[in-house]
């Protein structure tokens, strides 16, 4: 008799025989609620600024910014997560701009609010480095070095005038110790228990980066390697993870997703919250460059990049391709 437990009777192949059976068994599927959208809207522009680095993404007019987010709510899109880009005269040591009531991120949060209301998850960066002159996510002490406590008291600051100006979660995604805590004492201390924190719990300091400093026209010399994590290391995502649940984070995040599926995957196995990953701009703009060049197959490749993510653990994925991503999907039905 044949033995069915290995070739010639096992045959894998005929679970792969038609797109039909293939879509019956295949073991992960990216949904339009998975999907997250990365915004930046600018102060004191008329008409969207295209991103050199990130072709096909813009710096957001508060109009052009309103109809992305109706777009994306169009699309089934779950989120967006917005970031603002103050006019420079409006940068300082301390970040003011973005504790600032009138400030451009809460006034688009307030736009954005008004415009959509709870049919999708608004987000807000909670960082200062599109608002401080020396591009630091912190204050600095008198030797220019970060300064994580006082850092604190800017983000539990920042944090309250995100909620009021309608934001249903907050990243913080500066990577000062203690954040996550300090932001939820905040929040709560104003009666806003309501506010979620999506703790950017793994983030790494990244190359990938590059073509988002462009998108938040970053002031940075130097790097932030003093508080974003080695990439060489796992274990300390670890520790960050425990740290962040002990602290109230409700969702956790792990940055970039691509090259750091591992951690993802990881984090994904350890916690009974949600777990999210960011897809981040050099992410985009390697797969955007190579199919301009007729290298890759564009679609294909987006689409295997967010099936990987997915398959390796996230819950919820950033990526500035969330909109048209959602609309592929809800056209296959
Ligand atoms: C910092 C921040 C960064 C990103 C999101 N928030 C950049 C950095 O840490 O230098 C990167 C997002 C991307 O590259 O798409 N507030």
């Amino acid at each position: 008799m044949t033995v069915y437990g290995s070739f010639p009777g096992a045959r894998p192949r005929r679970l792969r025989t038609t797109p039909a059976m293939r879509r019956m068994v295949a073991e992960t599927r990216v949904h339009p609620a998975d999907l997250i959208l990365p915004a930046f809207v600018r102060e004191g522009i008329s008409e969207p600024v295209a991103i050199s680095a990130m072709p096909g993404v813009r710096q957001h007019t508060l109009e052009t910014l309103r109809k992305a987010a109706v777009e994306a709510v169009e699309a089934g899109v779950a989120g967006i997560m917005l970031f603002g880009v103050p006019a420079d005269e409006k940068k300082d040591g301390a970040g003011t701009a973005g504790t600032d009531p009138d400030g451009i991120l809460q006034v688009a949060l307030r736009e954005v609010r008004a415009e959509v209301g709870d049919d999708l998850v608004i987000m807000s960066d909670l960082c200062l480095d599109e608002y401080t002159d020396h591009g630091h996510c912190g204050v600095l002490d008198a030797d220019g070095r970060v300064d994580n406590d006082a850092t604190l008291e800017r983000y539990a600051e920042m944090a309250q005038v995100q909620a009021d100006a309608g934001a249903h979660v907050v990243g913080p995604s500066g990577m000062m110790d203690g954040q996550v805590g300090v932001i939820r004492d905040a929040l709560d201390s104003i009666g806003r228990e309501d506010v979620s924190v999506l703790a950017y719990t793994a983030k790494y300091s990244s190359a990938f980066y590059g073509p988002f400093r462009e998108a938040v026209g970053s002031s940075l010399r130097g790097d932030r390697k003093t508080y974003q994590q080695d990439p060489a290391n796992l274990r300390e995502s670890m520790r960050e993870l425990a740290l962040d649940l002990h602290e109230g984070a409700d969702m956790v995040m792990v940055k970039p997703a691509g090259p750091y599926l591992d951690v993802l995957a990881k984090v994904a196995e350890a916690v009974d919250v949600p777990v999210a990953a960011y897809q981040i701009s050099g992410e985009y703009a390697m797969i955007e460059a190579a199919a301009e060049r007729g290298w890759i197959d564009r679609d294909k490749a987006i689409m295997e990049s967010l099936t990987g993510i997915k398959r390796a653990g996230a819950n919820m994925i950033l990526t500035y391709w969330a909109t048209e991503v959602a609309r592929w999907i809800g056209r296959q039905g």
